[in-house]
């Protein structure tokens, strides 16, 4: 099975640690949003989506990315790290992906490390995150969707 995950981390990093960890279980390509001007994704069996999350949800540019080059009746996962876990964090790319009669196979989530605003004073939130046990659960997510 090839896999696209077509990803935003900048913050520290986070989201590329969890999305390397799945990588290595499969074929799979990691396409930063942000360098990436043109993908074929209807080249891929399953297509990811993952961020950070900013202000409540993925950052935009995943966002407008799914809205322009996402084929319609895909097969999509989505991956996010967080400082701090809420409910609604996918509720917009989801959105994305429905309106394109795509089936989602699955959600991952974890903390990350978060120095964002008021939280550096204090040295940051989810500190080691992810760690050891978060990658692992990364891993046999990514195998998951795989079997499916
Ligand atoms: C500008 C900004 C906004 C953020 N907003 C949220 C948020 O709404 N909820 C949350 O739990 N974490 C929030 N965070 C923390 C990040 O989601 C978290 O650190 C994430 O792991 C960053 O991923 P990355 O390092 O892959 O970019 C925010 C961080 C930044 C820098």
């Amino acid at each position: 099975m090839k896999t696209a995950i077509c990803y935003y981390s900048r913050h520290h990093g986070n989201t590329r640690k969890v999305l390397e960890a799945m990588a290595g279980e499969g074929e799979v390509d990691l396409i930063d949003v942000t360098t990436r001007q043109t993908v074929r994704l209807e080249e891929y069996d399953c297509i990811g989506f993952a961020s950070g999350i900013y202000f409540g949800k993925f950052q935009t540019s995943v966002l407008q990315f799914a809205q322009q080059y996402l084929p319609e009746r895909k097969n999509v996962f989505f991956v996010s790290t967080y400082g701090m876990l809420s409910p609604g964090y996918t509720k917009t790319i989801k959105q994305i992906a429905e309106e394109k009669h795509c089936l989602v196979l699955g959600e991952f989530g974890c903390k990350g490390f978060d120095t964002y605003g008021p939280f550096k004073l204090v040295g940051g939130i989810a500190k080691g995150h992810p760690d050891a046990q978060d990658l692992e659960k990364a891993r046999m997510f990514y195998q998951e969707i795989q079997a499916q």
